[in-house]
């Protein structure tokens, strides 16, 4: 059966990174490897997202390792979806864990442990990624006999993205309910529910430098969506938890938990929660919290306004791409 180029499930690692790069502790342990699921496109870089694979601090560096550094321009968001972190952030330290999002905002110090091996599921934007790093790393692939020569390290002095080392943290160890970096949908900004569909809005805009949100869609089964015909916006939806039937551009198939799904622009789509699924909205264009906002005033407060024709013209105002929703029970 050919590959189906919309759907991305980071259980068959070995199936869906499209490439992978290794990092390694000093003493040769390897630390990291992260796979490629989506590369960043336009101006902000939007739509990349990274799965990795962050294994357990050996022992020996347990008490000091940390990972301090900050990024001048770029904006992270993870997922932990499995075992256990701490994040050091803001003069604080927390434990996160399965269900756990960190967002990292440009500029912010910020520095992690992992204490177990833990799925850490990663969107970015505005990331500066500096091309000559692969090309030394390609080097070293072809001809490891040169990979500790200094000669070609000089090559690539800013390592591959931009980022920047710090000293070591001081902190307060705190409940990570109290601590502004950690998202979860236990603890959204704001919930609007819907028949069989609660949304979260769990980052907004202006933790974003203004260019996407995070939302979360809550479905109970028989809950159905379907886009407007052709949507001008692409979407990148994470569907973290659950069982969801996908309908795009006449394709049909199922993502269930841990399955990236990739929707271009102008193609025709829909779904359809088969189980209670968390879908979070990874692209994050449709200013969903700004749509719900002026949903709920006028709905509140002055119902007379809350004709369709309101309705579509928030729609349109807010980029919001749902043509109809639906619940069978
Ligand atoms: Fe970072």
């Amino acid at each position: 059966m050919a590959k189906n180029e919309f759907l991305f499930d980071l259980k068959t690692p070995e199936t869906t990174w499209r490439g992978s790069g290794k990092h390694f502790f000093p003493n040769g342990q390897e630390a990291s490897e992260a796979g490629m699921i989506t590369s960043a496109e336009g101006p902000h870089g939007l739509y990349w997202c990274l799965d990795t694979i962050m294994h357990k601090v050996p022992e020996e560096y347990m008490e000091t390792w940390d990972m301090p550094h900050f990024h001048t321009r770029g904006y992270e968001t993870f997922f932990v979806d499995s075992g256990k972190v701490y994040i050091y952030i803001n003069g604080q330290r927390v434990l996160c864990q399965k269900g756990d999002i960190v967002h990292l905002q440009a500029g912010q110090a910020h520095g992690m442990k992992f204490i177990e091996e833990v799925k850490w599921r990663g969107t970015y934007h505005d990331f500066e990624t500096y091309p000559e790093s692969r090309d030394v790393g390609r080097v070293k692939r072809y001809m490891p006999e040169l990979a500790d020569d200094p000669e070609l390290a000089a090559c690539a002095p800013r390592g591959e993205m931009d980022n920047t080392p710090l000293e070591h943290f001081l902190y307060k160890d705190v409940p990570v309910e109290q601590c502004l970096a950690i998202k979860n949908i236990a603890r959204p900004w704001a919930s609007y529910d819907l028949p069989g569909c609660s949304v979260k809005v769990l980052v907004e805009r202006w933790e974003n430098g203004g260019v996407k949100e995070l939302d979360c869609a809550v479905m109970e089964p028989g809950f159905t969506a379907e886009w407007v015909k052709y949507p001008p916006l692409r979407e990148l939806l994470y569907v973290r938890s659950g069982k969801v039937k996908f309908n795009i551009l006449g394709q049909e198939f199922i993502a269930d938990d841990e399955c990236v799904v990739s929707i271009p622009r102008f193609a025709p789509h829909s779904l359809e929660a088969l189980e209670h699924s968390e879908v979070y909205d990874l692209g994050g264009q449709s200013y969903w919290s700004l749509f719900f906002q002026s949903y709920e005033y006028i709905r509140t407060k002055e119902p007379e306004r809350l004709t369709p024709e309101t309705v579509e013209a928030l729609k349109k105002k807010f980029q919001v791409q749902i043509k109809s929703i639906g619940y069978k029970k």
